[in-house]
């Protein structure tokens, strides 16, 4: 894709390192972006921050775990501005602790957000950016460990 201007960019995990990158940069584009993150006041800081730079934005605090919000996301995001061109799937955590240590609840949790959450938003987004036939990009971030 070359002409960003005005398309629409949604980044999960905006709220801060690499989503809140990608966030600036599509800014920085002329995209409008939206921005989701489970962290409400920190995601509330990073669209502020976006949005005095001039960019239209829309900040949704999701759990990307949950598919019925990740739903209201996409929801959300088509009745605000249509369609979506550029999806980072980028929500992310990790437990921290070594393999052997790691009980079978941060596996849950880590595989809730990295792998289930992945999936709830392609679902959630790339059938509707497909049936318009606009150009588009999914991107994924996040990782299973
Ligand atoms: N930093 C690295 O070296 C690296 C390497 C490989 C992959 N990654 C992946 O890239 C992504 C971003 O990494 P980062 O270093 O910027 O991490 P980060 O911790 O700075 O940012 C992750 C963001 O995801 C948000 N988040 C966490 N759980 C969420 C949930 N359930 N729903 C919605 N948002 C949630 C956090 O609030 C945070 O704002 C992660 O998925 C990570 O696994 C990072």
């Amino acid at each position: 894709m070359k002409d960003l201007k005005g398309k629409v960019a949604v980044v999960t995990g905006a709220a801060s390192g690499i989503g809140m990158s990608l966030a600036r940069a599509c800014a920085a584009e002329g995209m409008r972006v939206v921005l989701a993150d489970v962290e409400g006041e920190a995601l509330e800081r990073a669209s502020r921050e976006i949005a005095e730079t001039g960019s239209e934005t829309l900040a949704v605090t999701v759990d990307v775990s949950s598919e019925a919000e990740v739903r209201r996301l996409a929801e959300r995001t088509a009745e605000r501005f249509g369609a979506v061109h550029l999806l980072f799937c980028n929500a992310g955590v990790g437990a921290g602790s070594l393999l052997w240590a790691s009980t079978a609840k941060d596996w849950e949790w880590t595989l809730g957000v990295n792998l289930w959450g992945t999936v709830h938003v392609v679902n959630a987004f790339v059938p509707a950016m497909l049936s318009r036939g606009e150009e588009g990009r999914v991107v994924i971030t996040s990782t299973t460990s």
